[in-house]
């Protein structure tokens, strides 16, 4: 029975991994929850999993929280705010974090999570492509287990499992192409985050499936690749794969090539993340080539997908940069979703913040750096775009 805290339980991962749990009972058990807002989601899971802790970060949820779970027994611990977050990935004997928070906010928990000798089943890729200098020594220091349940990411985990140090040539980052894959370019000024919100593969949080659209979640995966498996950037990879069907390869010093099949399913990778090495049987839809008939790859178009550019240049860059790249993709895409800017003005306000840090850039950051550069992104993002008609205009003339 393996004790499990998860970190953004109401969220897409969050609520797959609490399918899994409820399925493998006999395997499996909740000892910490910890969530953003959704006060009566968490509620329910509080009475269903039994957790002997939980958070929720908006603070002032705390009282409706307590009053939602007024007759469970025995009472969870229960906490608020950003503490109370770190506080729930820390805390008792989980053997495995899982984090499905949204963004860099996972960053902070997770770091509080390794310090406590907890493995990572890690689906918050935020964490590692901002963190990924501070993160990856504690790794090592603490000796822990840093698990990828990202689906690509898992799927290179699995090629690699029997390949011996060293056998790794290339990485393969499949990619579905996202909301706007089979849209002239021409069109895009017009999309609307209805239209990226329409992907066609996988249903996912809002944040994620417009990273998608723009293939900014494949370049945010080619860095968080690169600190997974140390590959350099040259030797990472992206094809456009329509099907989602073979979620990653790799290429070994002889040319071999292994790839990983499967449904569009994300409760693959997790349950992997949760039970490797083991492998335990499910009885869930089993691949059918037959019924997918077709796989089929594309060179992914760089003029359509501009974010996929700035992150390899941010991951080379190193340093704080992949932060910065970080933060100001999550404001932008917050300010998409909120409609205050256009789709396109997404990759323009990447592009700005981006080139206004390439001064600042400092090698081998601490956190304090890491964070601080963070927040400074998120400002920058918002002076671009304070007066949008200006920049918008600033940015055609380039
Ligand atoms: N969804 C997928 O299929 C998928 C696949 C691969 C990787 N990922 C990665 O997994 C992560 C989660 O994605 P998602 O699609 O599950 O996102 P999501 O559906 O938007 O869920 C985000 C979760 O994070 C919580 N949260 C947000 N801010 C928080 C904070 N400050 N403290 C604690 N919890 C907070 C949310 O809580 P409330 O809702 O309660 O506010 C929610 O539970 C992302 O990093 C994403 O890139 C997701």
């Amino acid at each position: 029975m393996k004790a499990i805290t998860l970190v953004g339980s109401t969220g897409s991962i969050g609520t797959q991994t609490l399918d899994i749990v409820a399925q493998y009972p006999d395997r499996f058990r909740i000892v910490g929850l910890a969530t953003g807002n959704n006060v009566e989601l968490l509620a329910s899971q509080i009475r269903q999993f039994r957790p002997t802790i939980a958070a929720i970060c908006s603070e002032e949820k705390l009282p409706l929280l307590q009053e939602l779970i007024a007759q469970v027994d025995p009472q969870p611990i229960l906490l608020a705010g950003e503490a109370g977050v770190i506080e729930v990935a820390r805390y008792g004997d989980a053997q495995t974090v899982v984090t499905g928070i949204v963004g860099c906010a996972g960053l902070l928990p997770t770091i509080a999570a390794i310090e406590a000798g907890k493995d990572i089943a890690l689906a918050n890729k935020e964490t590692l492509i901002a963190g990924g200098p501070v993160v990856l020594p504690l790794v090592e220091k603490h000796k822990i287990k840093l698990l990828p349940a990202d689906s690509e990411h898992s799927a290179i985990f699995q090629c690699l499992q029997g390949v011996p140090k060293g056998g790794l040539r290339r990485i393969l980052l499949t990619a579905s192409g996202g909301a706007f894959r089979d849209w002239p370019v021409e069109k895009l000024a017009q999309a609307t985050v209805a239209d990226a919100l329409k992907h066609p593969n996988w249903l996912m949080g809002r944040k994620i499936t417009v990273d998608s659209a723009t293939l900014m979640n494949k370049g945010l995966e080619v860095i968080e690749a690169h600190f997974l498996f140390g590959l350099d950037y040259d030797d990472i990879e992206i094809v456009i794969h329509p099907q989602s069907i073979i979620h990653s390869l790799i290429e070994l010093q002889d040319t071999s090539v292994l790839a990983q099949l499967g449904w569009p399913d994300m409760r693959l990778p997790l349950l992997y993340a949760l039970s490797w090495p083991d492998r335990i049987h499910t009885n869930w839809e089993r691949l059918d080539l037959v019924k997918v008939a077709n796989l089929t790859f594309q060179a992914p178009d760089h003029q359509k997908y501009p974010c996929m550019q700035l992150a390899y240049a941010a991951g080379k860059a190193g340093g704080c940069m992949p932060a910065v790249l970080n933060a100001a993709n999550e404001q932008a895409v917050a300010l998409f979703l909120d409609e205050k800017i256009s789709y396109l003005d997404i990759a323009r306000c990447i592009e700005q913040v981006c080139d206004r840090f390439s001064t600042h850039n400092r090698s081998n950051p601490s956190l304090e750096d890491i964070l601080a550069a963070d927040q400074w992104a998120r400002q920058q993002v918002l002076l671009v775009t304070e007066n949008l008609d200006s920049y918008s205009r600033t940015i055609s003339l380039r």
